[in-house]
């Protein structure tokens, strides 16, 4: 895709096709608004989300124009909405250039959510499908910047984690976080086993154990802001696959374990948004990178093992993996990036999937403020998140008998796994977003199918909000 952008519409011409409302449409196109005047209102009527397709002869050539509506209220939602399937509309004319009539101050929401609505994961095929080269008018690329670097930040976490996982190996993913510090403007570090043994991290190696891919500890910092001392951690899942372990997953509940490490992912993406747009802030992620699957070196269910805070951990089902190793992940935040406040993200239980399906993360958290700064960060994100009840009587499911706490057990799984990863955040207010549900697709109007990028935005505007 290539995405060129000009302040002034020249009128038809350049383009195959062409997006826009109906105001820009009389304002720019009158063959088109005078098409559309004789539309039945039942067809289209400016409805939110609602595409018509009109066909027009422009000097010797065909040109589809694509009306679009924003609905009554205008806002980053139906603008999102409309420019996306705007564009997946004009598509089906198979154009080689879509021209998008925008501009205002929501239009860096355009922008993005045409980058994210273009973009599909075709890596392994061999036949690509016809790239469209799109020009942006009504604006310069200098006002969509955000716009532009949310989008593209958003597709690189989609293409981490839709790879298989023969190919998004610990190390690779390690690679690729190298790649991306490099080219965004932030710090990498990588670590390898026996750098993460003398670090303590015991809970960490224990799920890491199993594999022969050797585990990565990667740790993320940019300091925008060295006056401060705060510093926002975050902390990714980064469970390349995850087929349960002895506690053996379904194949079924299998297929797409590749997708586990959707919380490294998506703190890899938002570092890169939050260092491209060189925000005034502190930030550091890290992820301990590792595969949760079966060996004779496998760690076993009714395994006692410790952890780099020195909390001991029965573990009574090796399928809650995500958490183990979060355990250890926070805890490097707290102590060794000095992180004061934390967000993890973790594709961390089914039950998020059965609660709320793929619309909403559920957040678990232990500070009003931190949920306060989500609640408000979803609004331009474009990501819905809601708050779980954080309850003691539900931890009672994780007390042990023989050990500090125990890995898994009692109803209410999403708070539990949560609760437990709390456990290990050393008193720093914290959050945890359980994105189980959506972090994957099989289609929606931004994403085609398979990684969404979810959470990627959200914790940028988290980040952008606590400039001071
Ligand atoms: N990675 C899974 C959670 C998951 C399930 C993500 C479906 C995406 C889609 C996680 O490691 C897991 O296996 N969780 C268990 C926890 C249970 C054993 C307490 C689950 O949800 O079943
Ligand atoms: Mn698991
Ligand atoms: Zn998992």
């Amino acid at each position: 895709m290539k995405m060129t952008f000009v302040k002034n519409f020249p009128g038809m011409g350049e383009c195959d096709a062409y997006v826009l409302c109906p105001g820009c449409a009389k304002k720019h196109i009158p063959e088109a608004a005078a098409l559309l005047d004789k539309v039945d209102e039942k067809r289209f009527s400016g409805k939110a989300g609602q595409t018509i397709a009109l066909n027009l002869v422009h000097g010797d050539k065909l040109v589809t124009v694509v009306i679009i509506g924003f609905g009554d209220k205008i806002d980053e939602n139906s603008f999102a909405k409309a420019y996306a399937k705007g564009v997946k509309e004009a598509k089906k004319a198979k154009p080689a250039t879509i021209g998008v009539i925008t501009g205002g101050p929501l239009a860096g929401k355009a922008v993005e959510s045409i980058i994210l609505a273009d973009n599909v994961y075709e890596t392994h095929k061999t036949e690509k499908a016809d790239k469209v080269d799109y020009i942006i008018y009504g604006v310069e690329e200098d006002e969509v910047k955000e716009g532009i670097v949310l989008g593209n930040a958003v597709c690189l976490t989609r293409a981490l984690v839709n790879e298989p996982s023969n190919v998004m190996t610990p190390a690779q993913l390690a690679t690729e976080a190298l790649l991306a510090g490099a080219d965004s403007g932030f710090k990498v570090n990588v670590y390898d086993l026996p750098e993460i043994e003398k670090l303590g991290m015991k809970a960490f190696l224990e799920v890491a154990r199993g594999s022969d891919r050797e585990p990565k500890l990667i740790a993320m910092s940019y300091m925008g802001d060295p006056d401060s001392e705060e510093i926002l951690g975050l902390v990714g899942k980064g469970i390349c696959y995850d087929s349960g372990g002895y506690s053996l997953k379904p194949s079924s509940g299998m297929e797409t374990m590749h997708t586990d490490m959707g919380g490294a992912g998506a703190v890899i993406g938002a570092m890169s948004a939050i260092a491209k747009m060189k925000l005034k802030v502190n930030v550091t992620a890290v992820v301990a990178a590792c595969e949760n699957i079966l060996s004779a070196h496998a760690y076993h269910p009714g395994d006692v093992i410790g952890s780099m805070a020195g909390i001991t951990i029965e573990v009574n089902n090796t399928d809650a993996e995500g958490r183990i190793t979060l355990a250890d992940a926070v805890t490097y935040a707290a102590l060794k990036q000095n992180a004061t406040r934390i967000i993890d993200a973790a594709t961390l239980t089914g039950a998020a999937v059965a609660a709320f399906g793929s619309s909403f993360t559920p957040v678990v958290s232990d500070s009003d403020e931190l949920w306060a700064a989500l609640e408000k960060a979803s609004v331009p994100a474009g990501e819905k998140v809601w708050r779980m009840p954080m309850d003691d009587e539900l931890f009672e499911g994780l007390k042990s008998d023989i050990a500090d706490v125990k890995n898994s057990g009692g109803r209410g799984g999403t708070i539990t796994g949560g609760m437990f990863i709390q456990k290990f955040a050393q008193g720093r207010p914290w959050a945890h977003l359980d994105i189980a549900g959506t972090s994957y697709t099989k289609g929606n109007d931004f994403c085609q199918f398979g990684a969404t990028g979810v959470a990627v935005r959200l914790l940028y505007h988290v980040a952008k909000d606590s400039v001071k």
